[in-house]
């Protein structure tokens, strides 16, 4: 990792956690059942990138310094006006830029119970909805080993989805936090609705649709609800259970939602630019599921003939891979990921300097040159 301005690696401060999210995770998903406890702990056995729990542990740390809140007034709740395009692409940090206060490093800032909680939450639900998209996407390998659908079945696959799910519920009942209950169930719902977003998005019966503005819009709608809405809603329970400001708690939601766009971004880049075996699944499985997603809007958007190969879902793939890679979407996917990732890097601006903002900061710079 690229040393931080501190000269430690920032995401060493959430290392010593990371080492006990795997193990109360198995917990949270022991079952009496035999065969439900092993399809339901497989993804979790495998290598995965802790992305968000690692999001909800770096948050929860960077914002333990900054004011704290009384909460005996609840919060207004005003993140699911998310349905609403103007939403997903205004800029909405309302907090003032000023040059951050320097506090001392305290490298061992511990993470509440709670914070600890949700980062194990937010992987529950990322791997159950996995399970369910291999399904959907009737995908043969995850994580460089064959998924769960092909290694269990289909059925096995979704019902251990949805009893992640469940065993993800109670642990929420238990913060005895309604606030950040209802962000989380939000998630849920959000999840499927990106995914039906996604479907209808395919199921475009117009032999010759044509590029609209409305057309870039829809489709960072859907990768907000699929992608950002968990990282976002995440990162801003975090800030929640730490009882911080509603300024820190905003650009703490500003901070995940332009990161999760980015990531979603860089994901559908790297499906046309990376290996199968790189990935550990398989690769230009978009075209493949008959998906525009945005390197393929991007060459639309500059060869209006592409119209006619997104009516006709991708029937020819050769064509519009080949039209994609000779056109610059895959660069202007890139850019525009970076106007998020720069976006979500302004909006913690003004956290004290510490080893864990290092941390949020760092995982910026992640999500940009990923290539897996
Ligand atoms: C991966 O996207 C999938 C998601 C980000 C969300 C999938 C959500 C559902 C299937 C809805 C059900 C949700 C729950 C909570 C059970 P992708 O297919 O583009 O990426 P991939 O290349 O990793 O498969
Ligand atoms: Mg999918
Ligand atoms: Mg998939």
């Amino acid at each position: 990792a690229a040393p931080s301005p501190i000269g430690i690696d920032p995401l060493q401060s959430v290392a010593k956690e990371l080492k006990f999210l795997t193990g109360n995770i198995q917990q949270l998903l022991g079952s009496g059942h035999p065969m439900l406890d092993t399809v339901a702990k497989y993804y979790t056995q495998s290598e995965g990138k802790y992305v968000r729990p690692m999001l909800v542990l770096l948050m929860s740390q960077a914002t333990a310094l900054t004011l704290k809140h009384d909460r005996s007034t609840p919060q207004a709740l005003d993140v699911d006006s998310s349905m609403s395009p103007s939403t997903v692409l205004a800029d909405s940090n309302p907090s003032p830029l000023t040059s951050p206060p320097v506090v001392e490093d305290t490298a061992d800032t511990s993470v509440l119970p709670s914070q600890r909680r949700l980062a194990e939450i937010t992987e529950l639900i990322h791997t159950a909805s996995l399970l369910h998209d291999d399904v959907i996407d009737n995908s043969i390998s995850r994580r460089s080993a064959p998924s769960a659908n092909i290694q269990f079945g289909n059925k096995m696959a979704v019902l251990a989805g949805d009893f992640m799910l469940g065993r993800a519920s109670v642990a929420l009942a238990r913060l005895r936090d309604p606030e950040v209950t209802e962000l989380l169930a939000t998630v849920i719902a959000n999840l499927i609705e990106g995914e039906f977003m996604q479907l209808k998005n395919t199921a475009s019966d117009e032999k010759h649709p044509t590029y609209s503005q409305e057309t870039m819009e829809y489709y960072l709608q859907k990768t907000y609800l699929k992608s950002a809405s968990l990282i976002s809603k995440s990162t801003r329970a975090a800030a929640i259970l730490g009882n911080c400001s509603p300024d820190v708690v905003e650009a703490a939601y500003s901070y995940g939602k332009n990161l999760g766009l980015a990531f979603q971004l860089v994901d559908d880049m790297l499906d046309y630019t990376v290996s199968g075996a790189e990935l550990g699944k398989p690769a230009g499985a978009d075209l493949e599921l008959g998906l525009a997603t945005a390197p393929l809007l991007f060459a639309w958007k500059d060869n209006k003939e592409l119209g006619t190969l997104v009516g006709r879902r991708f029937a020819e793939q050769g064509d519009a891979h080949d039209l994609v890679i000779q056109s610059n979407g895959i660069e202007q996917t890139r850019a525009m990921a970076e106007d998020y990732i720069n976006k979500a890097r302004e909006a913690i601006a003004f956290f004290p300097e510490s080893q864990a903002k290092a941390g949020l900061l760092d995982m910026c710079t992640k999500v940009l040159q990923r290539r897996k």
